[in-house]
Parts: C-alpha cells; structure tokens; sequence
C-alpha cells in the first residue's frame, strides 16, 4: 500500500455534494487517502463516485453513521487524520413529512462521528469539517444578511437537526479541544443533485414537459452556489480554518425561485428549441414554515482566506442543464422505485 502523508474521510461521498467533494480531491490531492463513509440511502449513488472507483488514493466503506461500532472500526482501520463530514439527511420537505430520520442521522449521527473523532484526536492531530447549511439562521429580512455571530433560528425540523449537531460540534471544541470547524453554505447546484431538490426537479420536469411546481407565490429569495466552488472552499478550510470557528460560504446574490426556474426553462428552450417551457410553471400549496429568504455574508472567507465563488449563475446552470442532458440514465435511476412514490406523494401522478 502506497504511503499517504494524510488521511481524510468524507463521509456522505456518494450523495451530492459528497461525490464533488471526493472527485476533488481525489484528484488535487494523490499523497492524501480518501475513504468515503456512506450507507448509500435512496440520496446515496455509487453511480456519482463511478469515476474515482479504482483510484490508488480513494476507498468506499458502506457504513451508516449512527452505527457507532462499525464507525469505531472504520477508525481502526484507516486512522485517519480528519473527516469532512457531509452525511445526512438532506430535503426540507422529507424532514416535515418524516422528521426521525433527521435527528437519527444529522444529530445522533455527527455525535457518534465526535466520540469517534475525540478518541482519535487524543493520539495525533485531527480536524473535523462540519458541513452545516444557511438554513440554521432561518429566515433573513430584506437588505441584511446573516453573519457568522447571527443568532441561530432553524424553522424547518431539517434545519433544526443541523443547528443541533452544530451546537454539539462546538461542544466539543470548547470541551474536548477537538480542532473542529463548521461550515455554512448557501443553496447548491451542479451535477448529479438528486431531483427531489428545486433546479434537478425544473430540468427534469422542463425536459419531460410536465408541470414545474413552484411553492406559494415563487417569490422566496435563495443564494446559489455552484457545487465545485463549495468544494474548493472545503478543502481550504479543512487546511487553513482557525478550529472552533465557523464559515459562511455564499456567492452574495439574491434569486427568486421563479426567476431561477424562468431561466432554466430559458435556457432549456435555447438548448433543444423554444418550446415556451416556462408555461410549465405551475404554482402550488406552499411549504409549511417556508423561510422568505436565505442571504449569508460570507466576507469572512474570503478576507481571511482569499476564497470567492468564481461561477456566475447562468453559466454554472447551463453546464447543470448540460450534464443533465447528458446523463439521462442517471436521472431515470433516480426517477424508479422509492422516489416515484414520493414524487406522487408530494405533486399527484405526473
Ligand atoms: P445528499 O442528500 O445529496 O447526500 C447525502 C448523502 O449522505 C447520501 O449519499 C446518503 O447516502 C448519505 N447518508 C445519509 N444518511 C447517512 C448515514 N446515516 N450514514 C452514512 N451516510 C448517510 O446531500 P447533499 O446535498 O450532498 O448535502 C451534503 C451536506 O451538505 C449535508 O450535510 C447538507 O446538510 C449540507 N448542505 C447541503 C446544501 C445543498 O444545497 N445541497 C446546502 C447546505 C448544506
Ligand atoms: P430546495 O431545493 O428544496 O432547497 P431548500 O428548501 O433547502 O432551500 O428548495 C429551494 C427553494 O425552492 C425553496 O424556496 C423551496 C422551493 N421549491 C419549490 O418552489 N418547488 C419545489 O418543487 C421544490 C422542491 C422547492
């Protein structure tokens, strides 16, 4: 086995977010060893890690993390240095529907990965990364935005169990002295986002030409971030994040969700022939405690750090929309078994 100046887990490497991240830095980093820690839920896709399956530097554990003795032996095994921790449960909506599986994963989850990390850190240097969301901050009024000091006001039972393991994470650094570090982004975007969530679901439904469904009246403000500039953020911090602060990662500007799907359904039409696809928008009861508007000030970062998001929204969108189009087989994976009957759940038989 090859000698590796470093070893860093990801867990939840095959979701989203996850899959960019262990690309990455898999590839930017050949002396670290990356050991992807997920259980594959209906969100996990071997199919996004397909690329880097084989690479010297990269391995996948199928564990879950709230299984506290197989966690224990994934330690063992690869004694690692530092964790990048992204496993959870993810979709607003599941979390009104259903939320135990939110406090199972995203609470009691990151604390069996602290009691893991703490014993580990006792023998050598170890960083663990929390990936947490804006969403703890709840909703943010016109013309402000919330700071890392803000005060934190989860509204949706999702961000209420990532404000729990954020407040446990910090405990941890101010008892234990685990160098931790907890990172808040805004809204993500790009490839291989599963299609529950909000840009997936508009091309995916502009491509099938049935209707969009937009909550209430469209009008909710998010941040979009592409999902490779959130990378490049995470690995800088995992590197140079000062332990027992937290980072606001954001792109600065406001959109309103029925002039993101506007222009999905723009540049669809530019794409494959106009055929007016934004008449597929289609309003619909909105979310129980839906926040208004999400804005994070990430100056932070990028003053102390020098990071920036370097992808503007259109772009960024039209190489999603791309991918998408390209990788119809994946979307059809996604579209079977438990997601069609939450789909028909959530929006009727379509
Ligand atoms: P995702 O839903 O696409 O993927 C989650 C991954 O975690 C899946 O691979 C799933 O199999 C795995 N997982 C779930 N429960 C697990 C368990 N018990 N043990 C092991 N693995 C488990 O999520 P994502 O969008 O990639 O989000 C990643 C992280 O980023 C999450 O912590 C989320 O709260 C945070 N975040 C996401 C966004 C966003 O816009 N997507 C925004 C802010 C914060
Ligand atoms: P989503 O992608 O679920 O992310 P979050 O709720 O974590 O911000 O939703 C983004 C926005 O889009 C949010 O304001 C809810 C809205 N939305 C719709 O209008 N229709 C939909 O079908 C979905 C899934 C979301």
């Amino acid at each position: 086995m090859p000698e590796f100046s470093r070893t860093v887990i990801v867990t939840g490497g095959a979701g989203f977010i996850g899959s960019s991240l262990c690309q990455s830095l898999v590839e930017n980093h050949s002396d670290w060893l990356i050991v992807n820690v997920d259980c594959l839920t209906y969100a996990g896709n071997l199919a996004n890690v397909e690329s880097i399956k084989g690479r010297p530097n990269y391995r996948f554990e199928r564990v879950s993390i709230t299984d506290a003795s197989s966690i224990s032996e994934v330690f063992s095994k690869y004694n690692p240095n530092g964790i990048f921790h992204l496993a959870a449960e993810t979709h607003v909506d599941r979390s009104i529907e259903s939320p135990s599986d939110f406090v199972a994963t995203n609470v009691v989850g990151t604390h069996v990965l602290l009691e893991e990390a703490r014993r580990a850190s006792q023998n050598r240097p170890f960083r663990f990364l929390h990936v947490s969301t804006d969403e703890v901050y709840g909703s943010v009024a016109p013309g402000q935005s919330a700071n890392e000091s803000t005060a934190y006001h989860p509204n949706s039972p999702y961000a209420a169990s990532k404000a729990a393991s954020d407040h446990l994470v910090n405990s941890y650094h101010a008892t234990y002295g685990l160098q931790t570090i907890v990172t808040h982004c805004s809204n993500n975007y790009g490839p291989r986002q599963f299609p529950e969530k909000l840009i997936p679901l508009a091309i995916r439904n502009a491509i099938a030409g049935i209707p969009i469904p937009i909550y209430g009246d469209g009008l909710q403000v998010r941040d979009w971030l592409a999902v490779e500039d959130h990378c490049l953020a995470l690995e800088l911090l995992l590197e140079r994040g000062k332990p027992g602060e937290s980072y606001n990662i954001s792109t600065m500007t406001d959109t309103e969700n029925l002039n993101l799907v506007r222009l999905v359904c723009e540049l669809l039409d530019s794409k494959l022939g106009d055929k007016n696809r934004k008449s597929l928008v289609t309003f619909v009861k909105d979310r129980p405690g839906h926040d208004r508007r999400y804005a994070l000030d990430s100056s932070k970062i990028s003053s102390e750090l020098g990071w920036r998001a370097s992808t503007d929204l259109k772009s960024g969108l039209a190489r999603t929309i791309d991918w998408y189009l390209a990788n119809e087989a994946w979307l059809q994976g996604c579209l079977s078994g438990e997601y069609r009957k939450y789909y028909e759940r959530m929006y009727g038989n379509r």
